[in-house]
């Protein structure tokens, strides 16, 4: 009994020992020479958010945030920074910027993954072609979807990197490199190769063999320019595709057969091209394809017949093409499987028997622009699970069953019936789409009842009539980013009955008949980045604080009949329309502050004074007076944040009334308009 004690002890007491002796976690401290080259990336990444705080905190570099380790060898394998598409688009706290130094970053030897897409990097360091990087194990490289203005000179040190399966450089200017794809070609492993938005112009034939992997290559070069015939002496090297993406890279003449080589082909896409000729017939011979994206050519003809063999089809695009024909259910019977059809703007005419029920039930159909009225068609009610579903321009101007035709649209997320003359009274209706467009109709009545999961109702160009009241007030807390019903014939005031309504990002109630004054509960509309209330009969001293709306981007409260001093002006607005009121004094010299600014008309009011100085200070500056027309038609905030691209105006001031100083004439003052997506940089006066 008494030796049992001690020996136990001092088998503790020797787990002990080598506890502390051979202390297991610091085993696994990450490579010294690694942790340099990391160091040194680190020194020229931009950080402005602190996202690589354990970086500097942390000193085992195998546990900083995007780097992962060997566990047995602490050497780095693995730098993943990459962000979602959603934060790089908002431009979140996320993202990282500065330079990318790659010649540094391949000083890690065994470094297998590299993932630095959806960041802010503006700049890159490659290897100088004289000492390429001691790096071979490096398989999946990807830059993609960076700053704009990243441009890479050359590919040349891509060669080293012989294990490369995955390589994706979209969105990094290669226009430079004219020798791209002899460097992707000798990439022996490579199965997936993602070039879209370089810039690229050069895909000449100056190859005798390609070194892809072997099987399911997939290459995507949508999105550049290389106005030329498609490869077909590509087709020829390699029959390993299995994903093609040629789409909007203006290419043009006929579909070559040498595609048929490609026999695992199971995604085309060739769509936005200007590809002419016919659909060819032997693409029905290509049983695998899933994917066939033919739309926006110069196609002509009809559909071959052949293509209904392909019943492994899930989607089909081939609008925007001049297809003739007669489309009946025959045309349809293969495919049991699409689940995606588009056939906008064709000619084709649809001989389908009511009764008539698709051998297939699809989620998204786009009929955009083609003639399918003057009924609105029935088989379109046996799609059970379309999601989306857009007959605009389409001729409809009947509805058999108005019940039967609203309860089916309230179950599709995404629905435009735009640009039809469907005239109904939809003061019953109540509208359960996330997206619905109804606008240029004839619809009449009492503005819709709307569900909450309606994100966007554009309802403009019709004929509704009553007040906002029922719309607005009898509706709790909503889900609405983007409401336009403007074009119609609404009365009254604006109901005081804004608070539920906080997620408004886009509001237009311009060219209506509203009367009286922007009531208070507008305050609570903080996410507001557009807001045109223009050509009503709003009227009363403005006294509503815009800084509240501390986002707003765009401001019309043009031919109203406001008056007083001109509203304070906040350093979000890019967009400012105040013509046609009754504006009176001088123009603030605080406009000189905004740093946005594109667009001021303050035209046909009673101000006087001189031009602030600020003004003078242009690149360019255009005597004329066609500046109006051109800000009625552009229509600036097309999608969400995104402006559209182009050719701005900004009008700083021209008044009729007053006493404003014109020696200079009218000012039109130009600009060259840059993307404001995805960078954040704006133009700066
Ligand atoms: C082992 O290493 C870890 C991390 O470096 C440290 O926190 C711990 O105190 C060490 N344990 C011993 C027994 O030295
Ligand atoms: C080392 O990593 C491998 C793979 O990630 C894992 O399976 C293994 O459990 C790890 N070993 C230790 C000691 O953490
Ligand atoms: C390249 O890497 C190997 C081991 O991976 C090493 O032995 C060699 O010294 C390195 N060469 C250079 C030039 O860094
Ligand atoms: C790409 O870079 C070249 C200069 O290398 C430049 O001329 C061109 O405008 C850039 N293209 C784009 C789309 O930024
Ligand atoms: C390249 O990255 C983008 C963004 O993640 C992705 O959409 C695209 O499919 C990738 N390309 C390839 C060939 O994987
Ligand atoms: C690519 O293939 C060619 C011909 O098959 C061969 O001579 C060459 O060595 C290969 N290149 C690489 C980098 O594997
Ligand atoms: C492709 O291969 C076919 C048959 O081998 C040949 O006739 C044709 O000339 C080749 N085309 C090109 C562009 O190399
Ligand atoms: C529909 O099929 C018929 C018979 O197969 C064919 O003649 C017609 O051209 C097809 N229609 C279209 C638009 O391709
Ligand atoms: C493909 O379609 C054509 C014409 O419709 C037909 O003659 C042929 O037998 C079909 N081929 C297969 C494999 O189904
Ligand atoms: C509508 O389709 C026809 C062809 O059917 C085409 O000529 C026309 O340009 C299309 N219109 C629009 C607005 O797309
Ligand atoms: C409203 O839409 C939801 C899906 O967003 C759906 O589940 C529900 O059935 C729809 N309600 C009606 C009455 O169609
Ligand atoms: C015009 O801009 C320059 C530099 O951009 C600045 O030095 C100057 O003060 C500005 N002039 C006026 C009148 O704002």
């Amino acid at each position: 009994m008494a030796s049992f004690f001690p020996s136990k002890l001092s088998l503790v007491l020797l787990l002990l020992l080598s506890a502390t002796t051979f202390n297991i976690s610091k085993m696994i401290r990450c490579n010294e020479k690694d942790r340099r080259v990391l160091s040194t990336f680190k020194a020229r990444v931009e950080d402005p958010y602190n996202r690589l705080s354990s970086w500097s905190n942390e000193e085992d570099c195998c546990a900083w945030i995007g780097v992962h380790c060997n566990n047995l060898t602490g050497r780095v394998t693995m730098l993943d920074l990459h962000n979602n598409p959603q934060d790089y688009l908002e431009q979140t706290k996320s993202l990282v910027g500065g330079e990318i130094s790659l010649s540094n970053l391949l000083q890690l030897e065994f470094l297998n993954y590299l993932d630095l897409s959806f960041n802010n990097f503006e700049a890159i360091s490659i290897p100088p072609s004289k000492s390429p990087p001691n790096i071979s194990k490096l398989e999946h490289l990807d830059l993609s979807y960076n700053h704009l203005g990243m441009v890479i000179d050359h590919l040349r040190w891509l060669s080293p990197l012989s294990s490369l399966k995955y390589l994706n450089l979209s969105v990094i200017n290669l226009s430079k490199e004219t020798n791209w794809l002899h460097s992707v070609a000798m990439l022996p492993s490579l199965s997936k190769l993602g070039l879209s938005y370089c810039g690229l112009t050069n895909i000449s034939p100056s190859l005798n063999y390609v070194n892809f992997s072997s099987s399911h290559v997939t290459l995507d070069l949508s999105a550049n320019n290389f106005n030329s015939e498609l490869p077909n002496w590509l087709f020829n090297l390699t029959s390993a595709i299995s994903y093609l993406d040629l789409g909007g890279s203006n290419f043009y003449g006929q579909i070559p057969i040498s595609l048929l080589r490609l026999s695992d082909l199971q995604s085309l896409k060739l769509g936005d091209n200007k590809l002419s000729g016919s659909i060819p017939y032997w693409l029905g011979q290509h049983e695998q394809l899933q994917h066939l994206d033919l739309s926006n050519n110069l196609l002509s003809g009809s559909i071959p017949s052949t293509l209904a063999n392909l019943t492994t089809l899930t989607d089909l695009a081939v609008g925007g093409n001049s297809l003739v024909g007669v489309l009946s259910k025959s045309n349809f019977s293969g495919f049991s499987n699409l689940g995606a059809l588009n056939l906008d703007s064709t000619g084709l005419k649809f001989e389908l028997d009511s009764n008539w029920v698709p051998p297939f039930q699809l989620h998204k159909l786009s009929l955009r622009n083609v003639s399918l009225g003057p009924n609105f068609p029935s088989w379109l009610y046996t799609l059970k699970s379309l999601d989306l579903l857009d007959i605009s321009s389409s001729r409809i101007s009947s509805i058999d069953d108005e019940h039967m035709f609203w309860s089916s649209l309230a179950k599709i997320g995404d629905v435009d019936i735009s640009h039809n003359s469907i005239s109904e009274d939809l003061s019953e209706v109540t509208l359960n789409s996330t997206y619905i467009d109804l606008s240029y109709n004839d619809f009449t009545g009492e503005l819709p009842h709307i569900s909450s999961n309606l994100i966007s109702l554009i309802a403009s160009h019709n004929s509704f009539s009553g007040t906002l009241f029922s719309v607005l007030c009898h509706h709790g807390e909503n889900a609405v980013e983007h409401l336009d019903i403007s074009n119609n014939l609404l009365t009254g005031q604006l109901p005081d009955c804004w608070a539920n309504w906080n997620r408004l990002v886009y509001l237009d109630l311009g060219s209506n008949k509203l009367s009286g004054e922007l009531p208070p509960s507008m305050v609570t509309l903080s996410s507001l980045l557009f807001l045109d209330l223009h050509n009503n009969s709003l009227f009363g001293e403005f006294s509503f604080n815009l800084s509240s709306l501390s986002n707003l981007e765009y401001l019309n409260l043009a031919e109203n009949k406001f008056f007083g001093s001109l509203p304070k002006l906040q350093p979000s607005l890019g967009v400012i329309q105040l013509r046609s009121n009754q504006f009176i004094g001088r123009i603030p010299p605080n406009i000189c502050n905004l740093p946005n600014l594109m667009i001021l008309d303050l035209a046909d009011n009673m101000l006087f004074g001189s031009i602030p100085h600020c003004v003078y200070n242009t690149t360019a500056m255009f005597l004329g007076d066609r500046g109006f027309t051109y800000i009625k038609n552009i229509n600036l905030v097309a999608k969400g944040r995104e402006w559209a691209s182009g050719l701005f105006v900004v009008l700083y001031s021209a008044s009729e009334h007053g006493g404003i100083d014109f020696s200079n004439g009218l000012m039109v003052w130009w600009m060259e308009f840059m993307w404001l997506w995805p960078s954040s940089s704006k133009a700066s006066f």
